[in-house]
């Protein structure tokens, strides 16, 4: 993704750039309609980057709250949660609306900064009247640092922006320091699931997660890394790659045990 570069308000050390996208085309009215109705109604209470950040706030929000008030869709039934699942950039909303719909027992929160992706996906949850879904229309590094401490279940990073480049490293999504909020954020034993077909992109997303003391590799042979898990539907970008005779690569990795000097977080059913 190429795009224009924004700047957050936070101090120096927090300062995040968002690489990509806010917008697109002007959104159909139907679409829009759907951003002014809808997205207020599940959009997660969290400050954007671009807004002031309550700073007794952060690391302390615990996800399932946002699922325990008021039903978006007040005609479907109630449901009683058993975890709380992410996942980052999720472009359209095609595999994050089909694991809602999969799993009514787990509360999904999904993370995308591009509008026009928000209004795709919104419209499919109106369609499905999904009341086990909540979006964070912005970056998930923010997100991520306003959650308690083992809050997470599972976290998905499919198909994030590959930025191949070596002076565009910087740029992408997984960093020992996105993977250090990722370890505080998840539970014991939460898996994180990254997919890409860039072969940078993937030594980049090994490398670093190798190193991560706070993270396992679950595979046990080839096939765990070059078959998408059984229970994970393609996403557009898995079905862009492969039309173009691309090979992706399925990664799982384990939340390992936390230590007593991490404390605080007790694991939760993932
Ligand atoms: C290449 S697309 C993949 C979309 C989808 N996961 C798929 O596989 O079809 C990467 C997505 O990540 C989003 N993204 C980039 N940086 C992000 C961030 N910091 N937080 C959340 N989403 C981000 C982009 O807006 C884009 O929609």
């Amino acid at each position: 993704m190429t795009g224009r570069e924004t700047h957050s308000p936070d101090p120096p050390s927090r300062r995040r750039i968002l690489y990509g996208r806010r917008k697109g085309r002007p959104l159909r009215p139907t679409r829009q309609a759907l951003v002014d109705r809808l997205l207020p109604r599940i959009r997660v209470p969290v400050p954007g980057r671009n807004q002031a950040v309550a700073a007794a706030q952060e690391g302390t929000l615990d996800p399932l709250q946002w699922f325990a008030g008021p039903r978006p869709f007040a005609s479907r039934p109630a449901a009683a949660y058993r975890a709380v699942w992410l996942e980052v950039g999720f472009g359209a909303g095609e595999h994050l609306v089909a694991q809602a719909q999969a799993h009514p027992d787990v509360a999904f929160i999904g993370c995308e900064p591009f509008l026009n992706g928000v209004a795709a996906a919104l419209a499919r949850i109106d369609r499905d009247g999904l009341n086990n879904l909540r979006i964070y229309d912005d970056d998930a590094r923010v997100l991520l640092d306003h959650l308690a401490p083992g809050s997470l279940g599972r976290v998905f990073v499919l198909f994030p922006d590959p930025w191949p480049k070596a002076r565009h490293a910087r740029r992408r999504f997984i960093s020992a320091a996105t993977l250090d909020a990722l370890a505080r954020a998840m539970a014991e034993g939460a898996e994180l699931r990254f997919a890409t077909d860039d072969p940078v992109c993937l030594r980049w997303a090994l490398s670093a997660l190798i190193r991560h003391p706070d993270f396992a590799w679950a595979a046990r042979s080839p096939a765990d890394w070059r078959q998408r898990p059984a229970d994970q539907p393609p996403t557009r970008y898995e079905q862009k790659a492969r039309a173009k005779g691309a090979a992706p690569v399925f990664l799982v990795f384990a939340r390992a045990p936390r230590t007593a000097r991490q404390g605080g977080a007790s694991a939760q059913n993932t």
